[in-house]
Formats: structure tokens, sequence, C-alpha cells
């Protein structure tokens, strides 16, 4: 199974990137960056989209997408059918993201989470396991 981080921002989110995905590819993980690659100004729905995307095609895959408060990444992803993204601001929330809430994305908001403690949601983020069981058939009615 893929151990791939497919990993998108808009402007208000680069520098978050750049700064990431040394840091997710130190923990294991393949990177596949969707861009944006510059500081031009750039619509976030378009980058959401092409990452959830191929989130969904790579299974195992998990995706990371960030913005300057990661909201419109968020609402964007969750619009997708099977995607379950998670704004997390700190790591108990990236924990339970995927412990309880399975999300196969997390979105992170650049203007509003430093750093140093994006990495920490990064990695708890990534290390977190999905706990099944009730858990499962909650998801489940999320879409059904
Ligand atoms: C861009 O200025 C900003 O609106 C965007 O990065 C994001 O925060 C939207 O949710």
């Amino acid at each position: 199974m893929s151990k791939n981080v497919i990993i998108g921002c808009d402007h208000g989110g680069l520098a978050l990137k750049e700064t990431l995905k040394p840091f997710i590819e130190k923990m294991g993980w393949s990177v596949t960056d969707l861009g944006t690659h510059t500081t031009d100004s750039c619509d976030y729905p378009l980058i959401a989209k092409a990452v959830c995307d191929a989130v969904l095609k790579d299974e195992g895959s998990l995706g990371i997408l960030i913005c300057g408060t990661g909201l419109g990444m968020s609402m964007t992803a969750n619009r997708i059918p099977g995607i379950r993204a998670a704004v997390c601001t700190n790591e108990y929330m990236a924990r339970m993201a995927r412990a309880h809430n399975d999300a196969n994305v997390l979105c992170l908001g650049e203007r509003t989470t430093g750093p140093g403690l994006a990495q920490e949601i990064t990695q708890v983020y990534l290390s977190a396991e999905f706990e099944g069981g009730r858990h499962l058939r909650r998801i489940n009615l999320i879409e059904n």
C-alpha cells in the first residue's frame, strides 16, 4: 500500500508547504506536490480538487492542503465524495481526525498555525491509525 502524501497549497500556504515537505520525507513518506509553486495569487479550489482526486486514486495515500486558514481548502475538499478533510489546529485534533474520523486529508492554515506546531500536527496525523468499529459505522453514515 502507498505511503504517499499528496500535498497542495495556494499562495497563502506556499511557505508552509515548502517547510513541511522535507519533514514528511524524513518520516518515511514520499511526497507528491501538486502546487502551487509560486507566490502568484491563485484559486485554492482548483488545488484542493486536484489533490483530492489524486488521493482517491492512490489507495493508502493521504492528502495535505494548505491555504491561509485551511478553511477554503476544507470546504472544497469536503464536497468531494470519499474525502473526509479535517482542519486541525492542534495535535489532539490531528490524532482524532485519523483515529475517529479516518480523515484522508489534513488541512492547515499558514496564517493561523506556526511552522513548529504545523510540523507536530502533521507528525501526529501521519502516525495515528483509524480505530474502526463504531467509528467506521459513523463515517459510513456521513455519505449514506
Ligand atoms: C487567500 O488570500 C486566502 O483567502 C486563502 O488562502 C484561504 O485562507 C481561504 O480559505
